[in-house]
């Protein structure tokens, strides 16, 4: 075929997902398998969502409300925010490319953390732009390194926080210092997909410092805490006027009638979010317990995952534990040769992982 693709496209390296538990399960011919390697709620979606999601079943052979108008008027009204200041996505990825598709032209830079969430750098490749990664320094993103980084050039600087892969957060002081030295025309996103697991209470979220005149969006999802990663949905909160540029690039029914009346109803499920939020600070504290009794070294986290310095090679160890039927992440990729990542499990799982991390590392 004679086609011609734009560089910036050829310089993608596609996403590469947690394997999925039913090819694990093909490959080796197991049938009890576990994944803690997507960040992913073990319990399940919220009882509240998916009675909403049946409800909703009926009617599919309807286009869903293109203007999201209930889901939106309730995550405003659960953040005192105006409806115009939220926008709906097929996950939060979607609000990520509606972002780099409105806001940025070819030979654009845009400021990013290194390693850190990958849909970033494809997104600012996919738009021609030009992506300057700042190394994390002490797996903590290095806010004094990124502003050192923007030029006349720079358009959008993203931030994780906390950040994924290692679970580190950004304070409220360092957020707001930062805030402060970015020059006003420079968008700054910060994605907040696992804030609902941070204990640390100076951690900065970007909503409170949400007013119409600065260029801050916030990025959320309903894949993580809310336990609804299969329905893609997720949310951003930005001025208005940001929201309206997006509304021109955004697919008119990118939420999808089940996801906005599942999201719906699992916002309201506080006593579900409460309970999954118990689930993986127990479970935190278990593995951390396990792992000190073992004598690995590991990173306390903020969110619901955690990197391991197993001390090997970890796609090696990656390899050691599927044949167990563990499917985890290998950080190789990520530029950590001997950091896996996990995210928290049930508590049978959890235990699991333990037994099977133990004869790997024996
Ligand atoms: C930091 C971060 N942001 C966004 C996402 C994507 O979330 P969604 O499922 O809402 O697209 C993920 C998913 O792993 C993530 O880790």
């Amino acid at each position: 075929m004679k086609l011609s693709v734009p560089d910036y496209i050829l310089s993608i390296k596609p996403y590469t997902p947690g394997k999925p538990l039913e090819e694990l399960e093909r490959e080796y011919g197991i049938d009890d398998s576990i994944k803690l390697a997507s960040n992913e709620n073990p319990l399940g979606p919220s009882p509240m969502a998916v009675k909403a999601i049946q409800s909703a079943i009926g009617k599919l052979n309807r286009y869903p409300d293109g203007s999201g108008h209930e889901l939106i008027r309730k995550i405003s009204e659960h953040f005192g925010l105006t409806p115009q200041n939220v926008v709906l996505g097929n996950g939060s990825d979607e609000i990520i490319g509606m972002l780099t598709c409105a806001l940025l032209r070819p030979g654009d830079e845009v400021v990013l953390p290194r390693p850190s969430f990958l849909m970033y750098e494809i997104m600012v490749r996919s738009a021609g732009a030009k992506p300057v990664l700042v190394p994390l320094t002490s797996l903590a993103i290095d806010l004094d390194g990124m502003k050192d980084q923007i030029t006349s050039r720079t358009r959008m600087v993203f931030l994780c926080n906390p950040n994924n892969p290692t679970g580190t957060f950004i304070n409220k002081r360092d957020f707001e210092n930062f805030l402060e030295k970015i020059p006003p025309e420079v968008v700054v996103v910060v994605d907040e997909a696992y804030i609902e697991f941070v204990r640390d209470k100076n951690c900065a979220s970007g909503i409170k410092y949400l007013d119409n005149t600065r260029p801050l969006v916030t990025l959320r999802t309903f894949s993580k805490a809310y336990g609804l990663a299969g329905l893609r949905i997720g949310y951003g909160i930005m001025p208005e006027e940001i929201a309206s540029l997006l509304n021109r690039v955004r697919q008119p029914f990118n939420a999808n009638s089940l996801a906005q009346s599942g999201a719906g109803a699992a916002l309201e499920d506080k006593a579900f979010l409460e309970k999954v939020i118990t689930l993986v600070h127990d479970g935190l504290d278990f593995l951390y317990d396990s792992l000190d009794r073992m004598g690995v070294k590991y990173f306390p986290t903020q969110a619901n995952f955690f990197l391991i310095d197993v001390a090997k090679d970890a796609d090696d160890v990656f390899e050691r534990m599927l044949r167990q039927g563990v499917i985890i992440r290998s950080m190789t990729s990520y530029g950590y040769p001997h950091y896996i990542r996990i995210n928290v499990g049930l508590h049978e799982e959890n235990v699991r992982f333990i037994k099977a991390l133990e004869k790997c590392l024996k």
